[in-house]
């Protein structure tokens, strides 16, 4: 049984679960992840049986600060520690070259790591209780819709056992952005909430965006390509113009409207663009589990400013995955 527990009494039981090689359900800022001890292979094979991930994708290390995450990168670069001190605690994931402590099953055998310091203060206090650095790929099964409440993660492994520790509704919504630390330019792997152009400033030099990612072979970063982030439920991006045109069937996922335009199911969102980053997984779950037999989610809305358009571009990256078919 997959239970959710809070306060204290979850983190000494997480730190017991992980120094027993099993699985702790961690919240962080963005989503909620599916933790174990990232030096312990054995236990890090039971995260991908359990999400049914490629073994070829490779995980995020989540340190409590710079002196852990230099226990598993070969050399903590100036740029690291720059970025560091600017964004952790916080949704940045740096990708640096490996020290050979961290198991093989850990970065997809690729001579680099991703690691992570979560803005959280559960996520902190498990890993300072615990120790260590704890992997923590987002806790849905492979593909599915990431996961911003405890109650999403009971749901999807409510056979397993498995412990999810409450931390309530994860504040920025959608996952960290990745930046690869280990070649000449730094270059950005995966969107976030966090935008290239902060990154740019903090370190006073121009960095790379990669572009959209097609072929497996090309990617860098496996977890990049293709249909992700999916509901059950076929899904469409729409733009409001269609609005008008939704049939009551389809549930409707909409910042612009106040009802559904033939009495449908509708999911209201916030029209800032952090509020609407926040509530998309959510949203995104609700309308799965509704009885609509298509969902069709309006275009975020286009802000104007850097960090808003930074936080609408990450959107539509996921939200083109979760409607890719
Ligand atoms: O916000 C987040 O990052 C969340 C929370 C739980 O921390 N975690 C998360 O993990 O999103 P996951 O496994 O769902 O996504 C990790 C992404 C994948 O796209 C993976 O391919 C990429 O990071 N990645 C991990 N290690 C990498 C590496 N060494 N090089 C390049 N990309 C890497
Ligand atoms: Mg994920």
């Amino acid at each position: 049984m997959a239970e959710i527990i809070s306060g204290p009494e979850g983190i000494a039981l997480g730190v017991q679960r992980l120094h027993a090689g099993g699985l702790v359900s961690f919240p962080t800022e963005t989503v909620y992840g599916l933790g174990a001890d990232a030096l312990d292979a054995a236990a890090v094979e039971r995260v991908f049986r359990l999400k049914g991930r490629p073994s070829n994708n490779p995980l995020i290390v989540h340190v409590s600060d710079e002196g852990m995450a230099g226990r598993v990168v070969e050399t903590w670069s100036d740029d690291a520690s720059t970025l560091a001190k600017a964004f952790w605690p916080g949704p940045l994931t740096l990708v640096l070259p490996r020290l050979p402590i961290v198991p093989d099953v850990v970065t997809g055998s690729g001579p680099t790591v991703a690691v992570r310091c979560p803005g959280h203060p559960v996520a902190l206090a498990l890993i300072e209780a615990f120790g260590g650095p704890i992997v923590g790929p987002s806790a849905n099964p492979s593909g599915y819709i990431s996961p911003t409440i405890p109650e999403h993660v009971r749901d999807a492994f409510d056979g397993e056992d498995l412990i999810v520790l409450d931390g309530g509704h994860c504040r920025a919504g959608i996952e960290s952005t990745v930046l690869d630390l280990s070649g000449e330019t730094p270059t950005v792997l995966r969107l976030g909430v966090i935008g290239a152009h902060r990154i740019s400033e903090s370190l006073g030099r121009e960095i790379r965006v990669a572009e959209a990612q097609h072929a497996p072979e090309e990617a860098r970063s496996p977890g990049l390509i293709g249909a992700h982030y999916q509901p059950r439920t076929p899904a469409r991006l729409i733009s409001g113009n269609d609005l008008p045109s939704a049939p009551s069937s389809a549930v409707l996922v909409s910042w612009s409207l106040e009802t559904h335009p033939s009495g449908g199911v509708l999911i209201r969102m916030p029209e800032d663009l952090g509020g609407y980053a926040q509530a998309i997984y959510r949203a995104l779950h609700e309308a799965d589990r509704s009885a609509g037999s298509t969902i069709w989610i309006e275009h975020p809305p286009e802000p104007s400013d850097p960090d808003g358009r930074a936080i609408a571009a990450a959107l539509h990256e996921r939200l083109r995955r979760a409607t890719h078919s």
